[in-house]
């Protein structure tokens, strides 16, 4: 979703935002724009439609000397994808940068142009900057946001700069804002993503909403923050940041999306490691003695079918009820939930808006909250009682894989902690040598990419696909679907292979193809399903035990896996197999794999 960069410094300003926002691309966007104060005190905006390559170019022949500017990523809500509904915004020389949706922004426009102003774009947006241009007649410009701030509903965050003040002001409500310093070097940076400071900050500033944060090159410290009635405030957090991280790269994969998928099979071995041997055994053991009644677990996409995994581990092995709902859905719907119940969100990001919802109704609710997070810092981590963190390290393919693995491990040590045989070394010892065979078994899987790509390039061309599975399998059918459709733009659907008969048997014929995850459990009555397909033309792709000579002589495409040992951690080793046939039929179809059209790493509106 949309990205935000500001920088204050000495010089370089705006490669500095330029580099930030090249960032951020991974976060899905469909234009981007800059605005920065030239020596004589004038604000320059210039903004593109399409990849931030055109704004790049745009810049190309200009002079763009400045000490301060602000950048945008955006991905459309309100407002066609065009050069005037980008970001900046500008009025005079007030310019701002947004992300999010400004619920009232129909009637405050109608207001504001009572007024006597006009609007050039079509954005919600627009109306922030005409609000806080029309308030500074009476105000400071920091009065004035804040003043503005108090009068819009939804979740936002703003970042404004104006020519003459030489000062950056931002804010933020349940919208991700970080802020970044390096004190000697005299820069002051604001983004909606700490990775964009990454190299440049060696603090980083996290403020909470409706918080006024004030960068300036003035002040000694660089950056300030003000509660909303213009006081000094502590409500923010920071922390040091190294800054010799090197931002991601690809290595020798031609996408990131391979290369996390590559990954995999490390960050199993590491988060075990972490989690029974390291730092993290603290946290597991502060987990293990929540002992809830129940857990509610909400999510969204891959995160909300990693639910789906964990409630598996969580039920089955602790026998302890567990609700996975679609966060957009759980937030509306007046949940039930109960003293000693607890909420449990799992995202990659931390950022996602309807996610941090159901963390906040779980709070008004009065019960103890748990992520399963990959972004330390990001609101979630912030708003929960309790985290523990996936580990799966930068995502940047916006189609999640890596991450959707670490969640399900996670939740497996979660369902260790809450195990009577926790302290027991034995069942320790045990449960880290079936992880330590997962990611062995990943590793052959990683190994056989060329059978695998072989198989996408006789499907990637059909009708459609129904992914199939049962009992644990079934949340990888689901995600199995979602992927292929994220990233390859087919029509795909994942089902449990029992539920195929009810209705979408109907669209069987010889151009759909059935990719089939048949595991050791339920088998024959998985296969009876598979057969039904076939008798009605369906192309079988099975992915089943290696040694079922029956299943393979069925199947028209036969991937055998080995699943011995691996009991409720196979469904991780199956989507492995998922992940790799979507992204070669992605490859084969040439879609832009890592930054699939219309889609966002970081989904911060509901
Ligand atoms: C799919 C995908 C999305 C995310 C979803 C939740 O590949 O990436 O479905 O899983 O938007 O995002 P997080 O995990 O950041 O809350």
């Amino acid at each position: 979703m949309c990205g935000i960069v500001g920088h204050l410094g000495p010089m370089g300003s705006v490669d500095i935002v330029l580099e930030g926002l090249k960032r951020l691309e991974y976060r899905g966007y469909d234009s981007s724009g800059v605005s920065f104060i030239n020596e004589n005190g004038i604000i320059n905006t210039f903004k593109k439609e399409g990849k931030l390559e055109n704004l790049v170019q745009l810049l190309e022949d200009k002079d763009t000397a400045s000490m301060i500017s602000i950048g945008h990523t955006r991905w459309a809500t309100h407002g066609g994808v065009n050069d005037t509904n980008s970001h900046p915004h500008s009025i005079e020389n007030l310019s701002m940068v947004h992300n999010g949706i400004i619920e009232n922004a129909d009637i405050l426009r109608e207001g504001l142009i009572k007024e006597g102003y006009t609007f050039k774009s079509e954005t919600d947006s627009e109306v922030f900057l005409i609000m806080v241009h029309s308030l500074m007649k009476s105000m400071p410009l920091g009065e004035a946001i804040l003043k503005g701030f108090s009068q819009i509903s939804g979740n936002s965050a703003f970042v404004f700069i104006h020519g003459e003040e030489k000062e950056i002001y931002a804010i933020r409500k349940s919208a991700p804002l970080v802020c970044g310093t390096h004190s000697a070097n005299s820069h002051a940076l604001v983004s909606s993503d700490a990775y964009a400071l990454v190299g440049v900050a060696d603090r980083i500033y996290f403020p909470e909403d409706n918080v006024l944060c004030h960068l300036s090159g003035k002040n000694k410290e660089l950056i300030s923050f003000y509660d909303t009635d213009g006081r000094p405030s502590k409500r923010y957090t920071s922390k040091v940041q190294s800054t010799q991280i090197d931002p991601s790269d690809k290595g020798d994969y031609e996408h990131f999306m391979l290369k996390e998928i590559n990954e995999q099979s490390g960050l199993v071995r590491s988060l075990c490691q972490y989690y029974f041997e390291g730092d993290g055994s603290t946290f597991l053991n502060d987990i293990g003695k929540l002992r809830p009644s129940k857990f509610h677990i909400s999510a969204c996409g891959t995160a909300y079918y990693a639910g789906l995994v964990v409630k598996n581990f969580i039920e089955g092995i602790n026998r302890i009820p567990c609700s996975t709902e679609l966060a957009s859905e759980f937030r509306y719907r007046n949940p039930i939930v109960n003293d000693g119940e607890v909420g449990l969100f799992i995202s990659q990001s931390g950022e996602t808006a309807d996610t941090l919802a159901c963390q906040e109704e779980c709070v008004k609710l009065g019960v103890k909250t748990l992520s399963l997070v990959n972004v330390e810092g990001s609101s979630l981590y912030r708003g929960c009682d309790h985290n523990l963190l996936i580990r799966a390290g930068m995502e940047i393919g916006v189609a999640s894989t890596k991450a959707f693995t670490q969640m399900g491990l996670t939740g497996r040590l979660l369902s260790f902690a809450l195990n009577e045989k926790y302290t027991d070394k034995e069942a320790r010892r045990e449960l880290a040598a079936k992880v330590s065979l997962l990611a062995d078994r990943m590793d052959e899987v990683l190994g056989r990419e060329s059978e695998i790509k072989a198989i996408a390039e006789e499907i990637y061309n059909k009708k459609g696909y129904f992914f199939t599975g049962r009992n644990i399998y079934f949340p990888i059918a689901l995600e199995g679907a979602l992927k292929l459709k994220e990233i390859a733009y087919v029509h795909a659907e994942g089902y449990a292979s029992g539920e195929l008969k009810h209705g979408p048997i109907a669209l069987i014929d010889e151009e759909m193809v059935n990719i089939a995850i048949v595991g050791p459990e339920l088998k024959d009555k998985t296969v009876s399903n598979i057969q039904e397909i076939k008798a009605r033309k369906g192309i079988i792709v099975s992915i089943g035990p290696e040694d079922d000579k029956n299943l393979k002589k069925m199947s028209d495409y036969f991937i055998g896996l080995n699943f011995d040992g691996l009991e409720e951690l196979s469904p991780l080793y199956v989507n492995l197999v998922n992940q790799l046939l979507s992204y070669y039929m992605a490859k084969f179809k040439g879609t832009d794999i890592d930054k699939p059209r219309n889609l966002a790493k970081s989904v911060t509106v509901e």
